[in-house]
């Protein structure tokens, strides 16, 4: 037996696979997000562990323990969790999507130069990225900057608390913007600019090999062995590409979590000249290109349980019925976005609402204005003369049929949907199976366990209608963020 740990933004799912791809149980538990001051994102790296602990056990309660062999992770990214000498956690951790380090950031790419960093990273500086906060750190609280020991990534807590090894993985090493991508090594370069050495970092390995096995303790905790073995896992996105099958060549893949992701594989090394995508390195041990924005699915949550005070969202959705002829656009930046704009401090926004406006059509412009945001991403990848055709889709904002039709027509792409929409848990489930010999390489485990249930296909009338609506859409972000 595997178990899939996907350590997320609003919770931590676990998954429990055999060894033939079948999952066996399912188990959520939530932890609180903190937004201490605007445009903030912070994590108690405590509550992920004792959560993570709490599911453990809920997962494997019925199941025969002696059985289970491996545990592995996909992860939140770009996370930045500090730990002093004594491994005491030294301030919350500052996530993904977290906008504090808009001047660092800017420091980072004009001062330094794009040019520089992506010849060190193959990245520029985005404000969610692990680097930026490590010089907001130290500019802002140079007392606890200077009691870093151990700096690591949110998934990388889990396992070192869980077998005691310091270590990360390649595909979420990559969005710290302190790795050299192409050769999957520290950047002495970008370690010197942010005042860090080697030692303070963890060691790299990639995503499917063993980093250790259980520590004593907490193997007598869960009721296992210490011969489980802790494999290294991934970034969420990259874990979630294994779970969908997205491995190799330019296959993609688009999470619709609390993020919004559209992930390109590849078999080699690419850099996007301008940088809008981001470069990293994949979970099968090859690469992939990669647009993220920071609200997808978070956007209809916001929408729904704040302002409308419904839960039901499959009710909130049935009244939609006119597709691709609603005068409400939805610009989807509640935390800023990234991909493409770079903009820590651009907000959301309806625009377009008169007397008549329902409150279906002002729904329906949040899933069009989410699949447009996704579409930007899209358009950069195209303008790289790579063609995506089809792709498959994973993450709680999957579950929606009405969505899927949207995004299968804004992005005119084939949406394929799988039999589990539980990417990163199900990845992080077949990348223990793969570090455990179970299957001699991840593309192997991806074709023994992903399988295509339903294909969603644009409809000419509707992709005519919504790029009419995307061109339109493209103009509102330049005539709206200087307001921010
Ligand atoms: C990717 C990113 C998000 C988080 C979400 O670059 O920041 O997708 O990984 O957990």
């Amino acid at each position: 037996l595997y178990i899939g740990i996907d350590l997320g933004t609003s919770a931590v799912k676990l998954l429990l696979m055999d060894g033939n791809g079948e999952i066996k149980k399912i188990v959520s538990k939530e932890y609180p997000l903190f937004f201490p001051n605007p445009g903030w994102s912070e994590q108690n790296p405590e509550d992920w562990f004792e959560q993570s602990m709490n599911g453990l056990k809920e997962l494997t309660a019925e199941c025969d323990k002696s059985q289970i062999a491996g545990i592995s992770f996909g992860g939140q990214m770009h996370g930045l969790v500090v730990l002093d000498e004594e491994d005491n956690v030294i301030r919350p951790a500052i996530l993904w999507n977290d906008g504090r380090t808009g001047e660092e950031t800017e420091y980072l790419n004009t001062v330094v130069g794009k040019e520089t960093l992506s010849k060190y990273t193959a990245n520029i500086a985005f404000a969610g990225f692990t680097a930026p906060k490590i010089l907001w750190m130290k500019r802002h609280e140079p007392e606890r900057f200077q009691k870093i020991k151990k700096i690591m990534l949110p998934k990388d807590y889990l396992a070192y608390r869980l077998c005691g090894t310091f270590c990360t993985d390649v595909s979420d090493a990559s969005g710290m913007l302190l790795m050299d991508v192409k050769n999957k090594c520290w950047s002495k370069e970008m370690l010197e600019i942010c005042s860090i050495t080697e030692e303070q970092l963890p060691k790299l390995y990639e995503s499917y090999e063993v980093v250790g096995s259980l520590k004593k303790n907490i193997a007598e905790e869960l009721g296992m062995t210490e011969e489980v073995k802790v494999i290294a896992g991934a970034g969420d996105n990259a874990a979630a590409a294994v779970g969908t099958g997205t491995v190799g060549e330019g296959m993609c893949n688009i999470s619709l979590g609390t993020s919004g992701t559209i992930f390109i594989s590849s078999k080699k090394f690419k850099v996007d000249e301008n940088n809008a995508l981001h470069s990293f390195a994949h979970a099968d041990g090859n690469y992939h290109l990669m647009g993220c924005m920071l609200s997808a699915a978070s956007c209809n949550k916001w929408w729904s349980e704040e302002i409308l005070k419904t839960t039901d969202f499959v009710n909130e959705q049935a009244g939609i019925t006119k597709l691709g002829e609603n005068n409400v656009f939805y610009l989807p930046y509640l935390m800023g976005e990234r991909s493409p704009h770079n903009d820590p401090k651009v907000r959301a926004a309806f625009i377009g609402m008169s007397m008549d406006t329902t409150r279906e059509e002002m729904t329906q412009a949040v899933l069009e204005g989410v699949a447009f945001g996704l579409r930007d991403s899209l358009e950069v990848a195209r303008s790289l003369g790579i063609n995506i055709a089809r792709t498959k889709i994973c993450g709680g904002g999957a579950k929606s049929p009405l969505w899927k039709k949207i995004i299968a027509n804004v992005m005119n792409v084939k949406v394929e949907v799988i039999e589990s929409e539980e990417g990163p848990a199900l990845g992080a489930a077949m990348l223990a199976a793969v570090g455990c010999g179970e299957y001699p390489d991840v593309e192997t485990a991806t074709k023994q366990f992903v399988k295509t249930i339903d294909t969603v296909e644009p409809e000419k009338e509707l992709v005519e209608k919504y790029e009419e609506r995307y061109q339109k859409f493209k103009n509102i972000y330049p005539a709206v963020k200087n307001l921010f």
